[in-house]
């Protein structure tokens, strides 16, 4: 299939492009560099052994959209272009909406414009907010976001879901077809340390940190809260090698043949505590991770695992990498890369 990527040089995108292209699809990518690098580009063409078509191009900006549309006929776009940063959305949230959900009405203007109405969003665990069940399947409601991040993804699932239903009712014989994946938390890299997450700043989320700890780049981790309803008191978090959701973007497009609109939740189905996770890392690396116990997060909730047995049953696809795999490839790319994709 010929696939657009935007947002294809950020972390989830840049792995997703490599596995597309050993599958033998056709990639163009379109990324505005807001949080990522050019030489995320160079290093996907070299892993994947091909030229990939890349325009520097805002999803926002309909005339540079128009002109990637009239350049290409796609069957489908990966739509992982947006902000992700949650405690800065709580700061700045005209930008995160503004962003993310006009981003995503502009792509879908021009796509249908253009005769391509297939998409795949990333979507978020975070959809679920607290969650009312654990594990958390599809089914389960969405719930209250705790930032307007996690709105932006919940409203964008909205969009798209009735794009799809307005066809539907308008007799379209040929409705949107969309496929919306919700993560759960990537970590982990490319196991040739070539591509990996690279945060600006002083990271939020928890593996990114542990890394910059070994590394030497920060002093020490701090584990926010250890007094929750779990076995060691600290969070619990579903895990997932962001080679592992590479993958599964690939078996979606499967289901995005099928049309309709499915919703697939992206996770291991085994839940890890933050303490465990420094254990993993520490065996996995052989460094010691210092960390002190500091007060719970806003807006964190204790426990967070998928039931990934749709995306089993539907699209043939499971998680295969493990925790110790997740924390080889986190701590080679950090080692390899301490300063991300800058010299
Ligand atoms: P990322 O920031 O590494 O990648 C996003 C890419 O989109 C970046 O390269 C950025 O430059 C680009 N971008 C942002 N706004 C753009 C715009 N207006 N036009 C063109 N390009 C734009 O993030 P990621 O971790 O790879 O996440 C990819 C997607 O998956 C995001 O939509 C994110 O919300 C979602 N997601 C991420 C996680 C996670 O924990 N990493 C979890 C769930 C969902
Ligand atoms: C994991 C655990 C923290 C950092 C976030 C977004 C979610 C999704 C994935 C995009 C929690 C603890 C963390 C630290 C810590 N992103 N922690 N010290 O919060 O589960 O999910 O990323 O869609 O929307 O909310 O991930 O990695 O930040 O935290 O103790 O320095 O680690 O409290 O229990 P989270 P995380």
């Amino acid at each position: 299939m010929k696939i657009l990527v935007t947002g294809g040089a950020g972390y989830i995108g840049s792995h997703t492009q490599v596995e597309l292209l050993q599958a033998g699809h056709e990639v163009v990518c379109l990324d505005n560099f807001s949080n990522s690098s050019p030489k995320v580009q160079e290093r996907v063409e070299r892993l994947a052994g091909k030229k990939v078509p890349f325009y520097r191009a805002d999803v926002r900006d309909r005339a540079a959209l128009e002109q990637v549309f009239r350049e290409h006929r796609f069957d489908c776009v990966i739509h992982f272009a947006g902000l992700k940063a949650v405690g800065e959305s709580v700061t700045k949230p005209w930008e995160y909406y503004e962003n993310n959900v006009g981003g995503t009405l502009t792509l879908t203007d021009v796509m249908r414009r253009s005769g391509c109405k297939s998409i795949i969003f990333s979507s978020s665990a975070t959809v679920y907010g607290d969650p009312s069940e654990i594990p958390i399947t599809e089914d389960c409601p969405k719930g209250r976001c705790t930032n307007p991040y996690g709105w932006t993804k919940w409203m964008q699932e909205e969009i798209l879901r009735d794009l799809h239903e307005a066809d539907v009712k308008n007799g379209d014989a040929d409705p949107w077809r969309v496929v919306l994946l919700r993560y759960f938390n990537p970590i982990g890299a490319h196991p040739s340390g070539l591509l990996g997450e690279a945060p600006n700043g002083i990271p939020n989320n928890l593996m990114p940190y542990i890394t910059q700890v070994a590394v030497g780049k920060l002093e020490k981790l701090h584990v926010f809260g250890n007094d929750y309803d779990t076995p060691d008191g600290t969070g619990v978090r579903d895990y997932i090698h962001v080679m592992d959701l590479a993958r599964g973007h690939a078996a979606a497009l499967q289901a995005i043949q099928a049309g309709g609109v499915e919703v697939f939740n992206l996770g291991t189905g085994r839940g890890y505590s933050v303490l465990e996770i420094v254990a993993a890392f520490e065996a996995a690396s052989g460094v010691k991770i210092p960390y002190v116990i500091d007060p719970r997060r806003a807006g964190d909730i204790a426990v967070c695992y998928a039931d990934p047995g749709k995306a089993e049953r539907v699209l043939g696809w499971h998680a295969e990498k493990s925790i110790e795999d997740m924390c080889r490839d986190s701590w080679n790319w950090q080692r390899n890369n301490p300063n991300g994709y800058r010299d």
